[in-house]
């Protein structure tokens, strides 16, 4: 009785024949062994080197700022994730053997599900650097060194020295086409370029690393020797909710609100002060309720913009106040920052978001010849196109706003020049989209080179900027 209850415990296979039970052990283990197999080879995906990119050997470098570019610089670069060490070789061009060496921090970009690529990502800032001075260096370790390449450090203050940055709108689509041209356009003409602007989603879906690599492939000949102010976007958002790639691979000062403090950030340079915003606020394109982060980052700005010693303020947020392309309105954004930003002056607003272009003022701002307020840009550089807003009833009309000057189907590139007193904006042409592209009216006459839009900000002695006759 109790042997037969202790044999019916026993699972109904242990109750069969001793051949029969070391038959269906031996398939139960050859299902393990390919179980494991399968596993093995999903794991054998993670590994960075299975499509060529990430090795020992540094790549997608890039510099960025520091909160004080002038006398400090970080450098960022990727190796494979066995690559744990890096460190940075710099001196002076002018005395090429007085190197000193930093050490990088190193982190791991986490698999994402649709990127599930690993990399280390590594980071170190070098600091006591002597303004509008040039330095040579080279990053990552051991026998894997970039080559050496030389960068000259920005000015600290505007003088009447004029010194230039430029403005990118989103990259996104087209990232080995049409980006890639206007980077090259956009270098080829201002060669002296100290700094870039990259005004959010630079890619199209987050967590991609292939679109990463294409958008790094296309600033590369720049990268290394410029610094690169990034903004995030919603699209950095995409399958990659807390934008661990976007932060893994950018390195910005960690200046901002508690929570975003690399998402925005303040950089001092060349007398303007750079204050860059997430404007990920709500929760879905459609959702205009600020989630609190616009409420944390709007206190945060106001105290940049009270305690700020430069003569120039440039604000940079994805989402823009007043939409470029129809059907748009980010409510959200405008009501957490527009009141900070006009009641301190800001000269550029500068932004992305709508794949069209679209600068303008608020009507209030108007006095003769011009308007004393802040600017406000919208802008594309990549090969998506959405349809611009009509003219005389807009986004920018409605909500008691003037556009100034206004394009669809085009992507563009700006340079800003800083001088003392003065500031001059230019948007150029850098590729009028093909027929197909969108719906609307395609624009006329327009070639790459040529100038969209184009004005000066002066100063008065109250610090409030003048606008002057405004094109467009
Ligand atoms: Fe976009
Ligand atoms: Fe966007």
């Amino acid at each position: 009785m109790f042997a037969q209850t202790r044999d019916l415990a026993l699972p109904a296979w242990a109750r069969r024949p001793l051949t029969r039970r070391l038959a269906i052990a031996l398939v139960l283990a050859l299902a393990l062994v390919a179980l494991v197999a399968v596993r093995t080879g999903a794991g054998q995906d993670l590994l960075p080197s299975d499509d060529g990119t990430a090795t020992a050997q540094p790549d997608r470098i890039i510099l960025n700022p520091t909160a004080e570019p002038a006398t400090s610089q970080t450098f960022t670069w990727r190796t494979n994730e066995a690559t744990s060490e890096g460190e940075v070789q710099i001196a002076p061009a002018d005395s090429p053997d007085d190197v000193r060496v930093v050490q990088a921090q190193a982190s791991v970009a986490e698999q994402l599900p649709r990127s599930r690529l690993v990399a280390r990502h590594h980071s170190a800032t070098v600091d006591d650097l002597e303004p509008q001075t040039a330095y040579t260096y080279r990053v990552g370790q051991g026998d894997d060194f970039s080559g050496w390449t030389t960068f000259t450090t920005p000015p600290a203050a505007a003088s009447a020295d004029p010194w230039t940055f430029l403005y990118f709108g989103d990259a996104q689509w087209g990232l080995d086409a049409g980006w890639t041209s206007i980077v090259e356009q956009a270098f080829t003409q201002h060669p002296d370029a100290t700094l870039a602007l990259t005004a959010g989603d630079q890619v199209n879906d987050g967590n991609d690393d292939h679109q990463w690599e294409q958008w790094f492939a296309a600033i590369a000949p720049y990268s290394s020797t410029r610094s690169f102010l990034t903004v995030p976007g919603n699209h950095e958002l995409y399958g990659d909710d807390d934008m661990i790639r976007y932060r893994s691979q950018v390195e910005h000062p960690r200046n901002g609100p508690e929570g975003q403090d690399d998402l925005a950030y303040r950089v001092d340079v060349g007398g303007v002060r750079f204050i860059t915003l997430n404007g990920n606020i709500t929760d879905g394109l459609t959702d205009t309720t600020d989630n609190g982060l616009g409420a944390l980052q709007a206190e945060w700005l106001e105290e940049q913009l009270t305690d700020n010693p430069m003569e120039w303020t440039v604000v940079s947020i994805h989402q823009p106040m007043f939409s470029a392309a129809k059907l748009r309105d980010n409510v959200a954004q405008r009501s957490a920052f527009m009141p900070v930003l006009e009641e301190h002056d800001v000269d550029l607003v500068l932004q992305g978001h709508d794949h069209a272009y679209a600068r303008g003022h608020l009507a209030e701002n108007d006095v003769p010849g011009g308007y004393a307020g802040p600017t406000y840009v919208v802008a594309n550089a990549g090969d998506k196109y959405y349809d611009l807003d009509p003219a005389g009833r807009n986004n920018w009309t409605i909500n008691d706003a003037e556009r100034d000057a206004a394009a669809d189907k085009i992507s563009t590139y700006q340079s800003i020049t800083v001088e003392a007193g003065r500031l001059v904006y230019t948007s150029y042409v850098g590729k009028v989209g093909d027929p197909g592209e969108g719906t609307g009216p395609m624009p006329t006459g327009l070639q790459p080179g040529d100038v969209l839009d184009t004005f000066t900000v002066t100063k008065d002695a109250t610090g409030t900027p003048l606008v002057l006759a405004p094109t467009g």
